[in-house]
C-alpha cells in the first residue's frame, strides 16, 4: 500500500544520505525517493554537514533550495564524488531503465561524471529482466526518424504528452520523450548501444555501462538490503 511504499522510499533515501561525505560534491537524482536522500541531508547540513550538489532538473533544484543543499553545476564540478538517483526497474546484473520523470539525460551525464552511483529505491522495482517501456529524448525536429528507428529495432514508440499540457511534454532541456516499449529486453547492453547510435536521440533511459560503479540500496518498509 501506498505508505508501506513511502516507507520503503525513505528508508532507502535516508540510508544513502547517510553514505554522503563531508566536503564532497554530489549528484542530486530525481524522483520521490532521492527527495527524501535530500530531506535528511538537510537536516546534516543543519548538523554542520558541508556539501554541494549537482541537480539532474528544475525538480531536482527546487527540491535542494527548500532543503538547504547548496547548488552548483557539472561545469564547475565535473568530477563528483557520489551521485544519489533513483530508478524505475534494477535489474541483477545492475542495468537499469529510468526517465518516468523525464529527467534521464542530465542523470545520465551525473553518472557518468561521478566516481560512484547509489541508486535508491523501493523492492518493487528489482526485476529478473528488464521490461519496462524505454524513454527515450529526441531532437524535436528528429521525432518521425527516431520513431522509425526504434521500430526497426523492436520497440513500440509514444510520443509522451503532458497531463496537464496539451501536445508534447517538453523536457528540461527543450527536447521531446518517445517511450518505447521493447517487452522483455534480453540484451540491455546492445540495446542502450544501438538506440544511442540513432541521430536525434539524445540519451535513452537505459544505463547499463555504470554498473561497476553502482550500489542500490532497496528499501522495504524499515528494513534495506544493499546490492
Ligand atoms: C526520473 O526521470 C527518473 O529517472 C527517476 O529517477 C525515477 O523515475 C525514480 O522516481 P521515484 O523515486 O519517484 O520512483
Amino acid at each position: 500500500d501506498a505508505s508501506l511504499l513511502a516507507e520503503s522510499k525513505r528508508t532507502a533515501g535516508y540510508r544513502a544520505a547517510e553514505m554522503v561525505e563531508d566536503g564532497t560534491v554530489i549528484g542530486l537524482g530525481t524522483g520521490s525517493t532521492v527527495f527524501f536522500a535530500m530531506e535528511r541531508l538537510g537536516e546534516r547540513i543543519g548538523d554542520g554537514l558541508s556539501i554541494a550538489g549537482v541537480p539532474t532538473s528544475y525538480q531536482a533544484a527546487q527540491r535542494a533550495r527548500e532543503y538547504g543543499i547548496p547548488l552548483t553545476t557539472l561545469d564547475e564540478h565535473p568530477e563528483i564524488a557520489l551521485a544519489i538517483d533513483g530508478a524505475d526497474q534494477v535489474d541483477p546484473g545492475l542495468c537499469l531503465i529510468k526517465g518516468r520523470g523525464a529527467a534521464h539525460l542530465r542523470e545520465k551525464c551525473v553518472a557518468d561524471a561521478a566516481d560512484a552511483v547509489i541508486i535508491v529505491i523501493d523492492a518493487a522495482k528489482m526485476t529478473g529482466r528488464l521490461d519496462a517501456v524505454v524513454p527515450v529524448e529526441v531532437l524535436p525536429f528528429a521525432c518521425g526518424l527516431v520513431s522509425r528507428r526504434l521500430k526497426d529495432l523492436g520497440g513500440l514508440p509514444a510520443l509522451r504528452e503532458g497531463v496537464k499540457k496539451d501536445g508534447p511534454i517538453i523536457t528540461d532541456n527543450g527536447n521531446f520523450v518517445i517511450d518505447s516499449d521493447f517487452g522483455e529486453i534480453p540484451d540491455p547492453v546492445s540495446l542502450e548501444r544501438q538506440i544511442a547510435g540513432i541521430p536525434g536521440v539524445l540519451g535513452s533511459g537505459l544505463f547499463t555501462t555504470f554498473s561497476g560503479k553502482i550500489r542500490v540500496v532497496v528499501g522495504e518498509g524499515r528494513e534495506f538490503r544493499i546490492v
